[in-house]
């Protein structure tokens, strides 16, 4: 089929890239120009393990970047997957999506039905949104030469590769038939598998084939756009939850692994997302919850319970700036080694981390910071361009005259270092490891002041 997305980023370079490799003729279109080349060259223009294998077999074959609309005329759903970032109300912006939609109904080929497919993160009512502005744009009329279809997408950043391929769900909210079939049609290759084999050579997730099939639920498009804020805001709730519970293991004396591991065998709540961290954080967690606050708040349910994992995730943040307070005494000085400025590892997004806040606490408290990413120290300093940090090109040179290190990311770099000698240059060999993640009893052995979270 011929299949457009519009818009390169996380989302849109996944899904095309997927699509692409499975079989379809897909035009990514971006305004970037750099994303479009590094696209035409078969390079990623995003970090994301897998993906530039994926564009490499596939560039100029199925997969083609361009930066104008030309190919909706030709195509059976344009998928539009553009930033929808928060505006200063803590609203989701619709600015890309309406920018998207106007552009798409310039396009439309009145002689041909096309599905169109917001993949976006947006807000409930926008499919009727996106449905008048391409009525408006085109002349041509939703339900009859084109429909509008509600598709969120439930990847994960750093698996985004293994999420594409094997989704546990397919939402599509429509209320047409006829859409719905072009939906089934593009993604029988994901639902049937069929040339998953032929993959696995690419992709080492390809290579088992043990994962259940994708559930197929068709709801109404408000619906499924809700589906997609309830289960991020839940997943949000979740992780505040444990989080929470690991400040009360601290004052107990309590393990909160041992809880999350009691917990997480009752299959009604399940084991995943029970890992303890200096908070959540990220690009779609804090817009998402924020957006539903708003909307629950516009129309008289606020969701206290969302609202109060909010503010606990923040809690959590400054939480770990006082334990680190707490073995310190007097911060004002103390040098703090920093492991891990993405919001997770295996990403290089370092928008909204809780290394910002955490870091610039720290800063405030008189700190001299000096920080390690594997992938995001770059990013990360062109954003906090007032934070005063001193940037490593080794996690080992975080150590060097530190008081602290503070692992906020676990990324496998810095589970593998050699902690046995390292810190050799330290004031005094402390950590805090905010995602429990080193072996507590080695680090102690290896004369390691070692300390978790609710541990
Ligand atoms: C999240 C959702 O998991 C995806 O399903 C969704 O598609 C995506 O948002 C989106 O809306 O686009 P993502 O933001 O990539 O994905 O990251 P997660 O893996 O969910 O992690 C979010 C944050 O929670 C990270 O800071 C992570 O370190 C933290 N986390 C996660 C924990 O602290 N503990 C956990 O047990 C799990």
């Amino acid at each position: 089929m011929n299949v457009v997305c519009v818009g390169a980023g996380y989302v849109g370079t996944v899904t095309a890239a997927a699509f692409a490799v499975l079989g379809h003729s897909v035009t990514l279109i971006d305004i970037d120009r750099n994303k479009l080349e590094a696209i035409r060259r078969g390079v990623s223009p995003i970090y994301e393990p897998y993906l530039s294998e994926i564009i490499g077999r596939c560039a100029d074959r199925s997969l083609f970047a361009d930066s104008d609309y030309g190919k909706v005329a030709e195509a059976e759903a344009v998928f539009i997957c553009v930033g929808t970032p928060s505006k200063a109300d803590s609203t989701a912006d619709l600015v890309y999506v309406r920018g998207a939609a106007e552009q798409i109904g310039k396009h439309l080929d009145p002689k041909r039905y096309t599905v169109i497919v917001n993949k976006s993160t947006v807000p409930v009512g926008t499919s009727d949104l996106v449905a008048s502005i391409l009525e408006d744009a085109s002349g041509l009329t939703h339900g009859v030469n084109f429909d509008v279809v509600s598709n969120p997408e439930f990847l994960r950043e750093g698996y985004a590769v293994e999420d594409v391929f094997y989704p546990d769900r397919i939402v599509i909210g429509t209320g047409s038939d006829r859409a719905e079939n072009v939906m089934k049609a593009l993604y029988a290759p994901l639902l049937t598998r069929a040339s998953y084999a032929e993959l696995g050579d690419l992709l080492p997730y390809l290579k088992t084939d043990d994962k259940k099939p994708p559930v197929w639920l068709r709801t109404t498009p408000q619906s499924s756009e809700l589906i997609k804020y309830a289960s991020n805001a839940f997943l949000a709730v979740k992780i505040s939850y444990i989080n929470e519970m690991a400040r009360l293991c601290d004052a107990l004396g309590a393990s909160v692994k041992e809880v999350a591991a009691g917990m997480g065998l009752d299959s009604r709540i399940g084991g995943k997302f029970l890992q303890v961290s200096s908070g959540w954080s990220g690009s779609c967690f804090p817009k998402d919850t924020a957006e539903l606050l708003a909307t629950s708040r516009k129309y008289g349910c606020e969701q206290q319970v969302v609202a109060a994992a909010v503010e606990a995730n923040f809690d959590m943040h400054l939480y770990c700036v006082q334990k680190l307070q707490a073995r310190l005494k007097t911060m004002q000085g103390k040098r703090i080694g920093v492991l891990g400025l993405t919001f997770k590892p295996n990403t290089d997004d370092v928008r909204k981390t809780q290394a910002s806040v955490i870091l610039r606490k720290l800063s405030d408290m008189g700190c001299h910071v000096k920080a390690h990413d594997p992938q995001g120290m770059e990013l990360f300093a062109k954003l906090h361009p007032d934070l005063a940090i001193e940037y490593c090109d080794t996690p080992e040179s975080t150590t060097s005259g530190a008081d602290a290190i503070l692992l906020l990311t676990d990324w496998s770099l810095y589970l593998e270092m050699d902690w046995e000698n390292a810190g050799g240059a330290m004031r005094r060999r402390y950590i805090l490891d905010t995602r429990n993640a080193l072996d507590a009893g080695r680090m102690r052995e290896w004369g390691w002041t070692y300390e978790g979270l609710g541990i």
